[in-house]
């Protein structure tokens, strides 16, 4: 089969990132230059596979001319365009957030790349105290596929843009509130089963903090089997109908414990329905 390309190719421009002039794609992000140039500026509300949402600010930089710092992820690059993503401005900048965060969340379930970037920042984690924290949570157990943990949430969007208009297009959650308020919710705050939400599960898919997670997970942390470091992944294909989603399996003790699906596939982008997701425990009957 002959492949066509789906679009022209875009120009290159160059941008210098950090002394280094580096040729991206007219219209990549900044934080794609950033990442093209070898620089590892942190993120928490961008996702390759999501629109972005802008709101976390972990990874501003600086450009020349530009009096606010830039948000990269959004920041479309400009020809010319002058970089900084380690000045002192950006940095302390970066630092902050997390700080805020970190007093104001519990950030115990990020992921390891998520741990180093606030470690390499010289994050002070209790450094505004628990006072901080907003809004304390009732962990929402509604039902047996998936827990939802609102003192984990850093209200990042990701799961409202995933369950509307970037995947699943049920539109089941959205923010609600203001302010210290603000949290995410179902409609009128009615229960999960009695809301729109169909159970993909492409929330808890883009969670980054641990915040949505599987009950099987959930469970087994809370008994404190949870063991990553027994666990193996295996990509596999999903057997239920013929879009041919990829699964990764992620087993331990023979049993399945949780299913993933990789961002890079490019039908699915890592998302799945509820029988991908959660329909597996008939491997164990
Ligand atoms: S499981 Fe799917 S439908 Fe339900 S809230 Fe999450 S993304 Fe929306
Ligand atoms: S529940 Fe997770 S994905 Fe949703 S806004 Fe909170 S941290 Fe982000
Ligand atoms: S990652 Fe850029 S604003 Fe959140």
């Amino acid at each position: 089969m002959i492949e066509r390309p789906l679009a022209p190719p875009r120009p290159l421009v160059d941008v210098v990132v950090d002394g280094t002039t580096v040729a991206v794609r007219e219209g990549s992000s900044v934080l794609e230059a950033c990442r093209g140039a070898g620089s590892d500026v942190p993120t928490l509300c961008y996702l390759e596979t999501l629109t972005p949402v802008n709101v976390c600010r972990v990874c501003v930089v600086e450009v020349e001319g530009s009096r606010p710092l830039v948000p990269a992820c959004s920041r479309p690059v400009e020809p010319g365009m002058e970089i900084s993503t380690t000045s002192e401005r950006a940095l302390h900048s970066r630092k902050l957030v997390f700080e805020l965060l970190a007093s104001s969340v519990d950030l115990g379930l990020v992921d390891q790349q998520t741990k180093g970037w606030m470690e390499q920042s010289g994050v002070d984690a209790g450094r505004f105290g628990e006072s901080a924290r907003a809004v304390e949570h009732q962990v929402k157990i509604q039902d047996e596929l998936y827990i939802r943990d609102y003192d984990k949430c850093i209200l990042c969007y990701k799961c409202v843009e995933a369950c509307g208009e970037d995947a699943q297009n049920t539109f089941a959650i959205a923010i609600s509130g203001r302010g210290f308020t603000a949290e995410v919710s179902t409609e009128f705050d009615v229960v999960l089963p009695e809301s729109a939400c169909v159970y993909c599960g492409n929330c808890i898919g883009v969670c980054p903090t641990g915040a949505l997670i599987g009950r099987v997970e959930y469970d087994m942390r809370r008994d404190g089997t949870w063991d990553e470091t027994t666990q193996t992944v295996t990509r596999t294909i999903c057997p239920f109908c013929g879009v041919g989603c990829s699964l990764d399996v992620h087993v331990q003790e023979n049993a399945i414990v949780k299913v993933t699906s990789p961002t890079d596939h490019s039908v699915t982008s890592g998302h799945l329905c509820i029988k991908g997701r959660f329909a597996w425990q008939h491997v164990h009957a």
